[in-house]
């Protein structure tokens, strides 16, 4: 063949096999095959040639014609099944991607972060302790023996005799104060447990403790805190009301109620027509408590509270199904 003949059908065939869209190919159609085309123009000029080299040179250049026809047909019959290919399978290439999705913090772990820095800013260090705790560290030593009726408080999971699933984070004030001499200002978040479940109770929940131990420390002092913290996570104007009340490990001991953050005191449903919203458990800590942790009870006094997280999230954003913190539904998280 022809040396300028063999050039046009390669060039025509590698840039055919290049092509990505029909309107490409239409081009080098027009290019090598159209009026004034490569290969047309190849034929043409066969007249001039020699009479004997004529009829090999017209055979070759239909051939070759007759091959960038063929390949022409098959590169626009490729693309078609590329398209075809993504319609059938419901895709739809020419549409804009879709966005991932971007997460949050889970509302417990917000509301947790948010009373956490509340007492870093009043001064106080964070905590943790086991999840899995000893009879001793989660009763004996907050002045709860065995046997003893306020264990009922509490419906405990027992892992064995000795080992329980802590029911609250009031361990981890024991092993603070095993560990340092006073003075002492932490607050321990963390999981705690209890065989009990419905509406406002899940077994797994979450707790913030607090303690504080000093000289001349006050009830007074006690107040003073919990209402700053009140007052930041919900607003100035709820208020407080400290009720008498009962637990092994303080005395006096107290429960903090605060303004119906729905009727504001007027009384309503969540309320039970009270006005009031228990949010936490707080009071003086128990002498006995310092004698287990070896503190000096003449030197030292210091006040301790425990709050539930879930109620306090509950209260704040009106959600009246516990659960829903649990079940991981993307409608629901999505909103905090
Ligand atoms: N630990 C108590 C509870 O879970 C709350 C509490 C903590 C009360 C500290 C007083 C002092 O109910």
């Amino acid at each position: 063949m022809d040396k300028d003949l063999e050039k046009i059908k390669n060039s025509a065939l590698s840039e055919l096999e290049n092509a990505s869209t029909v309107d490409e190919i239409n081009t080098l159609s027009v290019r090598y095959l159209g009026r004034k085309g490569a290969v047309t123009q190849y034929l043409r000029h066969i007249s001039s040639l020699p009479e004997q080299e004529r009829p090999a040179a017209g055979k070759n250049a239909n051939q070759v014609k007759k091959i960038l026809e063929d390949a022409i047909k098959t590169a626009k019959e490729r693309l078609e099944d590329i398209r075809e290919g993504s319609e059938s399978a419901g895709i739809d290439v020419t549409l804009p991607g879709r966005p991932a999705l971007q997460g949050t913090l889970h509302p417990i772990t917000q509301i947790n972060r948010r009373i956490c820095d509340i007492f870093i800013r009043m001064g106080f260090d964070i905590a943790e302790g086991p999840e899995v705790e000893s009879d001793y560290y989660n009763f004996e030593a907050l002045n709860i023996p065995k046997y003893h009726p306020a264990r009922d408080m509490q419906d405990t999971f027992y892992m064995s005799d000795n080992i329980v699933l802590r029911t609250h984070t009031s361990p981890i004030q024991v092993r603070m104060m095993e560990q340092y001499a006073p003075p002492i200002r932490v607050v321990a978040p963390g999981k705690v447990y209890r065989c009990d479940s419905d509406l406002t109770h899940t077994p797994m929940f979450h707790q913030i403790e607090g303690l504080l131990v000093d000289e001349k420390v006050s009830f007074g002092d006690l107040k003073g805190v919990l209402t700053e913290l009140v007052h930041q996570v919900f607003d100035t104007e709820t208020s407080l009301r400290f009720r008498p009340s009962f637990f092994p490990f303080t005395e006096p001991s107290a429960e903090v109620d605060i303004l119906c953050v729905m009727c504001r005191g007027k009384g309503c449903k969540v309320c039970s027509h009270t006005g009031w919203l228990e949010v936490l458990g707080c009071g003086m800590v128990h002498p006995a408590v310092f004698e287990n942790v070896g503190y000096d009870t003449r030197r030292y006094t210091g006040f301790a509270f425990g709050m539930g997280v879930e109620r306090i999230a509950m209260l704040k954003y009106g959600i009246n199904d516990i659960r829903l913190f649990f079940e991981s539904d993307d409608r629901f998280l999505r909103q905090f």
